[in-house]
């Protein structure tokens, strides 16, 4: 272990190799140097304007700080292993360039603990903002698909077992609607965390007369945190940014699994590209759903993220303790883990094939009219508890039969209800049972496309991000 520690001062002996290496974290947070160093340059600026800075010197850290964050996003920074986290390597950097005495004159009024909560804060609300991107990409491409699918039937389901037809692009749209809610739960926990932590120090402040305004401005902040030992202890953005991405991933994991069930033989509503399925190395006749199986599967680990990050916080007493170094791989693993979730399920949605015919044909099997035909007699006066009985009857008829009801002859209907009369059939018809369910939110055709209209006006009317 070469490079000293920054803070050495005050210690007798170098840190053992096995404690450094135990407490190193840049192989993780290397990802906020972009967000490590535009703090920095807020700082610096800030301390140049209050006059802690002479500001010929603050021109000079911040020209060498720019030089950095084009190192970063370069991929040219030379990460060393050696220096314990992001805050130090930059800073190592920094003197290379501007030379230790300068360099040292960075850290003036604040601490890695603010440091690293204003990074991560940073950090977490570009993370939101490119999730919902994502989101709105896939989106997109279900607004596209439901669009052209419109006229496309198949069975609704109820414990899994045919219950009433629904319009394709209804399904498509009722994903659309958990997905704007994950959406919606990111920019509320993408508003809530923009607070700027900068100026709280290591846990009560400082004597210098910072401009915390100034700071949380120029990073884009709504404005400081209001306690200092709350704003470096405080993790709560991760929490709920890691919650509203559980939520998102069960959701993407129910979307997966009904992509599985569609795309089995037993269903066939669905044949994924070949360039979304993968082969058997044993079965050659084998497409198989794996990526849809991995995003049902990879729902565990962001759930798990963010039982880590509950559990990391709990008990913690305040300000700063060095558990909160382990936020960052729940942190970073969950927003990577939906992102890449997301984009799959994009690209697989967008050139899957959906069978028309088999979800036509699965229509016709199960009795889904059935409670048509109760609410039939219904209308015309039959109390409805008698009307579901007198159709149970029917149903049961045409099972033994290996009839559909719409199948059996009006003598048969009239046998267990003088009411029918032969206009009943046309309304049994699958488009007349999902043309009649026509009140707002329901699957008629006129309400799909109000509800896909105003879905593709959402989607071009975006406020954020
Ligand atoms: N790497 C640390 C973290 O992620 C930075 C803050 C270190 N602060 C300290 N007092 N040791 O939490």
């Amino acid at each position: 272990m070469g490079a000293q520690p920054t803070w050495g001062g005050r210690f007798a002996e170098e840190p053992d190799a096995r404690a450094a290496r135990f407490t190193a974290s840049v192989d993780v947070d290397r990802r906020l140097g972009p967000q490590d160093v535009a703090g920095s340059i807020a700082h610096v600026r800030m301390l140049a304007a209050r006059g802690i800075l002479p500001s010929d010197e603050a021109s000079v850290l911040v020209a060498a700080l720019e030089r950095i964050a084009r190192e970063i996003e370069e991929g040219r920074f030379a990460w060393d292993p050696s220096r314990e986290d992001v805050h130090m390597n930059v800073e190592a950097r920094l003197a290379q360039l501007v030379g230790s005495d300068l360099a040292g004159k960075l850290h003036t009024a604040r601490s890695r603990n603010d440091q690293v909560a204003t990074d991560l804060r940073l950090w977490t609300r570009e993370a939101c903002a490119g999730t919902a991107r994502r989101i709105d990409a896939l989106l997109s491409v279900l607004h596209a698909r439901a669009t052209e699918t419109v006229d496309i039937l198949l069975p609704g389901y109820t414990h899994l077992q045919r219950a009433q037809p629904v319009r394709l692009a209804h399904h498509l749209l009722a994903w659309a609607e958990m997905l704007e809610r994950d959406r919606g739960r990111l920019r509320d926990a993408a508003r809530r965390m923009n607070e700027c932590p900068l100026g709280s120090g290591a846990l009560a402040g400082t004597g210098f007369p910072l401009d915390r305004d100034a700071t949380a401005q120029a990073l884009g902040f709504d404005r400081p945190t209001a306690n200092s030992l709350d704003a470096v202890a405080d993790r709560d953005f991760a929490v709920e940014a890691v919650a509203a991405l559980a939520c998102l991933a069960v959701h993407l994991s129910r979307v997966a699994e009904e992509l599985v069930l569609w795309s089995s033989r037993e269903f066939g509503f669905l044949r994924l590209a070949d360039a979304w399925c993968t082969g058997s190395s044993m079965m050659p006749q084998k497409r198989n759903p794996d990526v849809a199986e991995l995003v049902r599967g990879k729902c565990g680990r962001v759930v798990g993220d963010l039982v880590a990050l509950l559990v990391l916080l709990k008990g913690l007493p305040l300000a700063y303790n060095r558990d909160l170094q382990e936020d960052k791989p729940p942190l970073f693993d969950a927003f990577d883990t939906v992102d890449a979730c997301l984009e799959v399920l994009a690209g697989a949605m967008e050139t899957a094939h959906f069978d028309a015919e088999r979800m036509h044909a699965a229509l016709a099997e199960g009795h889904l009219e059935a409670t048509d035909l109760a609410d039939w007699l219904a209308g015309r006066g039959v109390p409805f508890r008698q009307a579901h009985h007198v159709v149970g009857r029917l149903v049961a008829r045409a099972e033994a039969e290996g009839r559909r009801l719409a199948e059996l002859p009006l003598e048969t209907l009239r046998a267990e209800h003088p009411a029918f009369d032969a206009t009943v059939y046309d309304a049994l018809r699958p488009e007349a049972l999902v043309e009649r369910r026509d009140g707002f939110g329901g699957p008629s055709r006129r309400r799909v496309l109000e509800a896909l209209d105003a879905l593709g006006r959402r989607l071009a009317s975006r406020d954020w991000p």
